[in-house]
Order: structure tokens, then sequence, then C-alpha cells
């Protein structure tokens, strides 16, 4: 049976107003993806406008001017966007951290700690968090910990004083877009593309400090601008943490390595690489080494998921 889009948002609104009502405060965090802004939309609907706080926590891991566009969306909607500048904490407890899962935690512990600073500080009593479907699976499985099923990763909502609420645990990414453009969210967030919640961490084999992620910035916004396509799932650049030999200014040196991976997917459940045609995988080569300092190589990523994952943290 096809997914009654409009159903779903009728019930939800619903259930928003009866789990909230019309006084208690509301949090979303959101980082500009189509989960969290699909929340921000449903609740607009719900409940009122005073009583919500759109908050983007600008961690230094996200991409080029994120927080920019969205604030200059949510004003079109008459919601104010509050950025909140984090990326020093971020920076502090990724600091000589190389195992991945170590990673994500000390991202996990800074980004909680960070939210319920802000929790406290705009005294909400609820925060709406844009869990999907392929979260709590993937979580369930023990083939990631994804940061925003709490319950799962033994993190209680409680200890910061507020209660989660998870409207779209039901969904699959295809459905999320559906809803969102029923909501009224323009194109360019509805068909976003999926970015992790660690952001550009998940990109960086080895340690995350300021000038990697900045090379991994700039490569991520070379393989979108060229790769982006509207039937490619994701497209994304990863710095690995080997270095290989190879000629800058004509003397033999060691470089970085650039991986590039597009994958075709459905739900990120399973994915498979994208077929790109030489020529375009030529112009991200060229313009990766001519604009990122330092990287004497570029690979394409064939591997499938399974076995792979589609992020390489
Ligand atoms: P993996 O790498 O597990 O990714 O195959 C599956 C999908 O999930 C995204 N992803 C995340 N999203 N928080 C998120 O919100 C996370 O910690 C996280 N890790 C991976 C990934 O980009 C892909 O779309």
């Amino acid at each position: 049976m096809a997914f009654a889009s409009t159903r779903f948002i009728n019930e939800k609104v619903l259930e928003l107003q009866k789990e909230i009502g019309s006084n208690a405060k509301t949090m979303i965090a959101t980082s500009g993806g189509v989960d969290s802004m699909t929340c921000v939309m449903l609740a607009r609907r719900a409940l009122d406008k005073k009583n919500i706080t759109v908050l983007y926590l600008n961690d230094g891991l996200m991409r080029e001017g994120e927080g920019e566009e969205i604030k200059r969306f949510l004003k079109t909607v008459g919601i104010e966007l509050q950025i909140w500048d984090v990326k020093d904490a971020f920076f502090e407890g990724l600091k000589g951290k190389f195992d991945p899962e170590e990673k994500r935690v000390a991202f996990r512990e800074v980004f909680y700690k960070t939210l319920g600073q802000a929790v406290k500080s705009y005294s909400v009593d609820f925060l709406i968090q844009g869990t999907i479907a392929a979260d709590i699976a993937e979580t369930q499985k023990g083939i990631k910990t994804q940061h925003n099923v709490l319950s799962q990763i033994g993190i209680n909502p409680a200890y910061f004083g507020l209660k989660i609420v998870e409207p779209l645990r039901e969904l699959y990414k295809h459905q999320v877009r559906e809803v969102a453009k029923k909501l009224g969210l323009p194109r360019k967030f509805a068909e976003r593309k999926p970015f992790p919640g660690p952001g550009l961490a998940t990109r960086i084999i080895g340690e995350v400090v300021p000038e990697r992620v900045e090379k991994v910035r700039k490569a991520t916004q070379i393989v979108e601008s060229i790769l982006t396509s509207p039937g490619t799932f994701q497209v994304m650049a990863v710095l690995l943490s080997d270095k290989a030999t190879g000629m800058i200014n004509g003397k033999r040196m060691y470089g970085d390595i650039i991986v590039v991976r597009s994958v075709e997917s459905k739900d990120a459940l399973t994915a498979s690489p994208s077929k790109i045609p030489w020529a375009k995988l030529y112009k991200v080569r060229d313009k990766i080494l001519a604009e990122v300092p330092g990287v004497v190589k570029v690979l394409y990523d064939i591997t499938p998921k399974p076995p792979s994952t589609i992020e390489y943290v």
C-alpha cells in the first residue's frame, strides 16, 4: 500500500498536541538535514511558534555555510534560528582520539553536554528528535551507535530533565521526504542527501583536527558540486590517515589521500557504488588536486554495503 503522507501528518500533529500541549517549551536541534527540518515543520504546524526553539549547534564539523542557509529559510516561515558556536568544545573532545568508535563517543558526549546546556538555558520540557526507522534498525543490530537513539546508547533523557519525542521513528528516508514536501519544506531541504550527525568527523580517518576538517570540507564541496544528482543517495570525500608519496612542486614528498565515494541506496541499509563516467571522476580529481592543499592521490571507492558501511567512521 502506498504511504499516505497526509494521514501521517494529521495523526502526528494530533499526537504532538496531545503529548506536548499548548504551554510546554519544545526544542529541536537541527543540522539542516531532512529529518530534523521535517520535525521543525511538523512542530510548527502542531504547536505555538513562541514555544518552539530551533537550535543549530555549529560544531565545526558541518559543511560550508550550512547554518546561514537554514537561518535564511526558517526566517521565511517565521522561526528565528538560534546558532551556538561550540566548535572549540568539539575539537577539544575529539583531540587525541583515533579509534572510530571512540571518536563517535567523544562527539556524542560533547553533543549531549552542549545540548543539555541549551535545554537548561531555554528551559525546555520536550526535545523533538528526527530519529528514523533505519537509525533504530541499525543501532539494534549493533552495526553502528547512532547518536540520536538515546535509550539504546544508555543515555537517560530524564537526566537532562526533559522528554524525548521522535515523531518520524516509523518512517524510512523516502517517506520522510514525502512528508517534508507535503509540509512545504523547499526541495533543497526535502531532497537533501543524508549527512551524518557527527558531520565531517565520519569522513576523517585518524585524528579530527581543524586543519584536517578544512581539507575534507573543501573536498566535500567539490565532490558534491560535481557528483550530486537526483538519483544518487549520497556523495562524499574522505581523508585517510595514511600518506602516499607524490610529487609536489617537482619534489617527491608524502601527501594526503582523498577517497571519493558515491552510493545508490533506498534506505541506507544496503548501498551500491555509483557508476560514474570517467570524465566526471577526472573533473573531481583535477579540482581536488588543484584546490585541496597537500593531496597527492584521489581514489574512487567501489565497495557496496555490506560489507562496507556508507561512511568511513
Ligand atoms: P553507514 O555509514 O552506517 O551510514 O552505512 C548509513 C546512513 O546513516 C548516516 N549516518 C549517520 N547519521 N548520525 C546520523 O544522523 C550518525 O551518527 C550517522 N552515521 C551514519 C550515513 O551518512 C548514511 O546515510
